[in-house]
């Protein structure tokens, strides 16, 4: 009796750890992702700041670090053909508009702007759409 008493309570004990572990643990994942995520909106207020002042080189770096945070393993939340479709639109988009900030072209970098945010808006109405 006691002995099973014990037992139970070691077991008591260990389910306790291992829930406690778990609710710390799934809370910072979701905080990286975010963080990661939230990312994107920064390099896009910088971007806008490079056109609006017409710095190419914050239009050329910022549009550069959105094209690679899009290869990140943690931007491939989804393996839809559609989700790797978007992500290699929107790269794509990025790629041009760093382009036009290289070779310093303002009107190229604003369409390009303008065609990046597009990509951003619709990607994120595709992802609302399949998270339902
Ligand atoms: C190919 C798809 C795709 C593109 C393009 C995309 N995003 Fe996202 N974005 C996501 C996904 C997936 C998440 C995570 C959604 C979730 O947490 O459910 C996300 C999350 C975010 C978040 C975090 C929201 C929160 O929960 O705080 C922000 C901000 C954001 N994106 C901004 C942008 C901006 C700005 C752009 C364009 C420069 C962009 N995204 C382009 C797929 C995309």
């Amino acid at each position: 009796m006691k002995r099973a008493m014990f037992i139970g309570c070691i077991l008591l004990i260990a389910a306790f750890l291992c829930a406690s572990y778990l609710r710390a643990q799934k809370p910072e994942t979701n905080a990286d992702l975010r963080d990661f995520m939230r990312a994107k909106l920064s390099h896009s207020q910088k971007l806008l700041e490079g056109l609006t002042t017409e710095n190419y080189d914050l239009i050329a770096k910022h549009a550069q670090d959105l094209a690679l945070l899009s290869e990140d393993e943690q931007w491939q939340v989804f393996q839809t053909a559609d989700y790797i479709n978007r992500s290699k639109e929107f790269r794509r988009a990025a790629n041009a508009l760093a382009e036009a900030g290289r070779t310093k072209n303002l009107d190229a970098a604003s369409l390009g702007y303008v065609e990046v945010t597009l990509k951003c808006i619709e990607c994120h109405k595709y992802v609302r759409s399949i998270q339902k």
